[in-house]
């Protein structure tokens, strides 16, 4: 028998690319789907029966979880490990040919986000599957920050250094990796020793809330625009300085809200949202002309929306630890800056990013980048005030502005998704490896 002919290098570094790309689409396609159903649905659910009851504790507090839960670990925390695992520098020279590590990852994710949710909603089994499903969330988490170090510490010793934008990203793994591990004690404190039902006690979960989003997802946000904003807008160059200090601010404020200091925390988490945006320069007039080939116009113009509505959130922070018992405030801060600043910046940043790592030629459309990046913003600003307004029994008409609000948001996540799986469909810039 003679001995197949070696397979040239430039082919097998396409197949692995495209193991590689089949690996980020399947994490980016989970995290539609939990974005848009267990996630949006849910939430938009909730409010509906929120506004008709009029009275924010209408709607259990399991159910609520599960909503959060699923867009900010099955929706958000999917995207961005599908990202990491992609952007893993050298992990297409140190990788398995299969990455069989990545998608061990997603399966455990997957799993773990979505019992959950069904633990959440159904609680069936729950003392057994709560914990459970925190379990493997943190493995998932655990198995890919082993990954990352192994490909970064490649680089580094290539390159020497970790830029700012990196120590974000490291420091907002860690955030997650720390979220995960409260996830998992938690869980097992509710399963074996105090709890009726899975749903975290409104106390814990309040400071559990300022974990999840400040520690993870909001430095993983800066990171990635203080890497990417400054090429994409023209940014004049970052304060890197005062990027680490805004970040160690955070941390700071963070651990101050696990002290239950929610005042103080409010404040210097305010603070470190003010350094940032100064250190990252994003709402300063540009020196360069934007880059906007490929995506909508009005990209620019988003991104700066995005920070405004996380300054927006901050503040509101303050607002809130003034009012602790009021639930209105504090849910109008945490959508401000869940559905303002994050996904108003998956929302403009996954079109002009995706289509490249997805190796596609182009984006769907750029109309309808502009049309889920408009309702989502509009529905937003709508929620964030009637929400205020509403809960806190200031007027009664807010309560019907509240159903529109979550109509309004629905939709612009449907066309975002539409907008995704029609990239996902356009034809790939290079043919498939034999
Ligand atoms: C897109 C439309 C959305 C609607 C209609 C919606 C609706 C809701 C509602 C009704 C609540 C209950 C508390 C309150 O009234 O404030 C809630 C809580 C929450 N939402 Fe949303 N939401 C949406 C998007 C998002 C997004 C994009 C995220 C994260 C990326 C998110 C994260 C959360 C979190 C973390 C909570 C707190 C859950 C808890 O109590 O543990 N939401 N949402």
């Amino acid at each position: 028998m003679t001995p197949e002919p070696a397979k040239p290098a430039v082919a097998i570094s396409i197949a692995r690319e495209q193991q590689l790309i089949k690996l980020l689409m399947s994490f980016l396609v989970t995290g539609i789907l939990f974005m848009v159903f267990p996630g949006t649905f849910l939430g938009v659910w909730n409010l509906f029966v929120i506004s008709d009851a009029h009275s924010a504790s209408s709607v259990s507090a399991a159910w609520m979880q599960a909503h959060g839960h699923a867009q900010l670990f099955g929706w958000i925390g999917s995207f961005i490990l599908g990202i990491g695992f992609y952007s893993i520098p050298n992990l297409r020279r140190v990788s398995a040919w299969s990455f069989w590590d990545g998608w061990l990852v997603w399966a455990l994710w997957t799993s773990g986000v979505a019992l959950r949710w069904l633990t959440n909603v159904y609680q069936w089994q729950w003392t057994t599957l709560l914990p459970l499903s925190a379990v493997l969330e943190l493995l998932a988490v655990m198995l890919f920050l082993v990954r990352s170090i192994q490909g970064h510490r490649m680089q580094g010793k290539i390159k020497g250094s970790v830029e700012p934008w990196a120590a974000l990203v490291i420091g907002g793994t860690i955030g997650f990796i720390a979220t995960m591990s409260v996830n998992v004690y938690e869980s097992f404190v509710l399963a074996f020793l105090a709890g009726d039902s899975p749903a975290f006690p409104a106390d814990f979960n309040s400071r559990f809330l300022i974990l999840s989003v400040w520690s993870f997802p909001v430095p993983i946000a800066w990171g990635f625009t203080a890497r990417w904003m400054p090429v994409f807008l023209g940014l004049r160059p970052s304060k890197k300085s005062l990027i680490l200090l805004a970040f160690v601010i955070n941390s700071i404020g963070i651990i101050a809200a696990l002290a239950n200091l929610l005042m103080a925390s409010s404040l210097i988490i305010l603070l470190g949202a003010i350094l940032i945006v100064i250190a990252i320069r994003i709402l300063e007039q540009a020196e360069k002309p934007a880059k906007i080939q490929g995506v909508h116009r009005s990209f620019p113009a988003f991104m700066r929306i995005a920070y405004a509505w996380f300054l927006i959130a901050a503040a509101i922070g303050v607002w809130a630890a003034i009012e602790p018992d009021s639930l209105g405030i504090g849910g109008a801060g945490r959508h401000a800056l869940t559905v303002g600043y994050l996904m108003t910046m998956v929302f403009a940043v996954a079109p002009r990013m995706l289509p490249g790592f997805l190796g596609k030629k182009k984006l769907f459309s750029e109309r309808l980048m502009l049309f889920a990046l408009l309702l989502t913003n509009i529905g937003c600003a709508v929620r964030v005030t009637s929400e205020i307004i509403a809960y806190q029994h200031y007027a009664e008409w807010a309560w019907v502005l509240l159903p529109i609000s979550a109509t309004l948001e629905l939709t612009g996540v449907v066309v975002f998704t539409i907008n995704m799986v029609g990239t996902f469909l356009e034809k790939p810039m290079l043919a498939p490896a034999k």
